[in-house]
C-alpha cells in the first residue's frame, strides 16, 4: 500500500461500507486509538449523523497489485458512508443508494475501469448496477459471481475434508431467491439430498423451484427457523442483523455465512459439534493492509466482491462481470473462479470469524456430531 497517491491514475475500486455501528467505531479507533468504546456509546447519535452526512470519498492510501513482469495494477478503496442498519425506510435507502451512485463517481474522477460492489451497495442498486454502468460510462461488478463460486469451493473442500457426501445431506439456502443465494442453490441441487429454499417472499422462492432440476427434491419455507432441519446451512442474506443463532443450531450442523453484515450471529463460546464457517472469501497472492475495514482475519483474505473487481483489473478486462439480479450461470461462476485461479487466487481456507478452522477442530466435531443417516 502506498500514501502518495497524487495524480495517479486508478484501474479498479472498491465501494464498501462498515457492516455496523460497532464496526465503523473499530474504523474511527484504527485512526484515533484514544477513542474507546465509551465515547463511542456516548455519542452515537452524533456520530451516526455526522456519518450520515458524510459523502462518498476514497481512502488516501493506493491499493498496489503486483502483476508478471514487473507491472502492477492500482486502485483505491471508496468509502459509502452509510450502517445497513440504519436503512429501514424508503427515504433512507434513497440517500443509501445515492452514496454509491457518488462512490461510482469518486471512482471514475480517479480514473477508474472498473468497480467493485462490495456488501451492500450492490443490494441497494439491485437491478440498478446495468443502469448506473450506462450512465456513468464506467464498468460495475457486483463480485457475486466469484464470491458464490467461492462460496461453493469452500464448502466442496470443508465437506471433503470431513469425508461428507452432499448427497446424503440436506441443504438449506437462506436468501435463496437472492442473487448469491439463488447461484449456490443451483449449483447445489443436482448434487445434494434435498435442498430447502429459504427467503421471505414465497412467489420468489416458486418462481426460483421451477428453475431448479427436475430430478432434485426442492422444499420452499418462509420461516428462517427451518433451516435448522438441514445439515448444511448456506446464509447468503441482505439481512443487516443477525437471522439465525449457532445457539439453535442441532450439533452436526455446518453454516457458511456468506453474509456481509453476517447473518449468524456466534455463541460466544464455539460449539464444537457445530461448525460455522465465513463463506464467500478468497486468499489472495499478495497482502492488503486493509484489515482495519475489511475485518478479515490475514491480509490475505479477501471478499469474493471485491476480488472480482481487482482480478477484472488484473486481466485488463473493464467489463460489467456480475450485474443486475438472477443472472449467474454455473459458467459465469466457473470462468470467473478459473480466471482468479490464473491470478494466483484460491478460495480461502475456513475461518469461524478470526479464528482458523483446524484439522483438530474439525475431528472434534466429527466426534461429538453424529446423526443418523435419516436425520441428516
Ligand atoms: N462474502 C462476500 O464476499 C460477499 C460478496 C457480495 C455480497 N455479500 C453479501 O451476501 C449477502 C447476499 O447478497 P445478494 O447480492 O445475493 O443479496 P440479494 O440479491 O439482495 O438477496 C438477498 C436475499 O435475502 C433474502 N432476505 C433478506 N432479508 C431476509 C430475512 N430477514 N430473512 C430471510 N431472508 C431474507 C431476500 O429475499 P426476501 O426479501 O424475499 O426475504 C433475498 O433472497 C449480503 O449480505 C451481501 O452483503 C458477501
Amino acid at each position: 500500500m502506498n500514501t502518495d497517491t497524487q495524480n495517479t491514475s486508478i484501474d479498479f475500486a472498491l465501494l464498501g461500507h462498515p457492516s455496523s455501528y460497532e464496526h465503523l467505531g473499530d474504523i474511527f479507533r484504527h485512526s484515533r486509538p484514544d477513542f474507546n468504546r465509551e465515547k463511542l456509546t456516548k455519542y452515537r447519535a452524533t456520530l451516526e449523523k455526522i456519518f450520515e452526512w458524510t459523502p462518498s470519498y476514497a481512502s488516501p492510501d493506493l491499493l498496489l497489485i503486483p502483476l508478471a513482469g514487473g507491472r502492477q495494477v492500482s486502485g483505491r478503496l471508496i468509502f459509502c458512508n452509510f450502517l445497513p442498519e440504519t436503512i429501514h425506510s424508503p427515504r433512507k435507502m434513497l440517500a443509501a443508494y445515492q452514496k454509491m451512485r457518488d462512490g461510482c463517481n469518486v471512482a471514475k474522477d480517479l480514473g477508474a475501469k472498473v468497480v467493485g460492489l462490495g456488501g451492500f451497495t450492490s443490494i441497494i442498486g439491485g437491478t440498478q448496477g446495468e443502469k448506473e454502468s450506462e450512465e456513468l460510462g464506467i464498468a460495475i461488478t457486483s463480485g457475486n459471481s466469484l464470491t458464490a463460486a467461492l462460496a461453493i469451493a469452500q464448502l466442496d473442500k470443508l465437506l471433503s475434508r470431513l469425508d461428507w457426501d452432499l448427497g446424503d445431506r440436506t441443504v438449506a439456502v437462506v436468501g435463496a431467491s437472492g442473487d448469491i443465494g439463488r447461484a449456490c442453490a443451483l449449483a447445489l441441487a443436482p448434487r445434494a439430498r434435498q435442498v430447502l429454499l429459504i427467503a421471505r417472499n414465497r412467489a420468489k422462492l416458486e418462481e426460483l423451484r421451477c428453475e431448479m432440476p427436475a430430478s432434485a427434491e426442492i422444499h420452499v419455507s418462509t420461516n428462517v427457523q427451518d433451516a435448522t432441519h438441514a445439515s448444511i446451512i448456506i446464509a447468503a442474506t441482505s439481512a443487516s442483523q443477525p437471522i439465525l443463532s449457532e445457539a439453535d443450531l442441532r450439533p452436526g450442523t455446518i453454516v457458511c455465512d456468506v453474509g456481509y453484515p453476517k447473518n449468524l450471529s456466534y455463541a460466544s463460546d464455539p460449539r464444537p459439534e457445530v461448525l460455522a464457517i465465513s463463506g464467500g472469501l478468497a486468499e489472495m497472492p499478495f497482502a492488503l493492509d486493509i484489515t482495519y475495514y475489511t475485518q478479515l482475519p490475514t491480509p490475505t483474505v479477501m471478499y469474493g466482491c471485491f476480488s472480482e473487481a481487482m482480478i477484472l483489473a488484473m486481466a485488463g478486462r473493464y467489463e460489467s462481470y456480475s450485474i443486475g439480479q438472477g443472472r449467474i450461470t454455473q459458467d459465469k461462476m466457473e470462468n470467473i473462479l478459473a480466471l482468479a485461479q490464473v491470478y494466483g487466487f484460491q478460495p480461502a481456507s475456513l475461518f469461524r470469524g478470526k479464528t482458523p478452522v483446524t484439522d483438530e477442530t474439525l475431528s472434534t466435531f466429527l466426534q461429538c456430531s453424529y446423526q443418523p443417516k435419516e436425520a441428516r
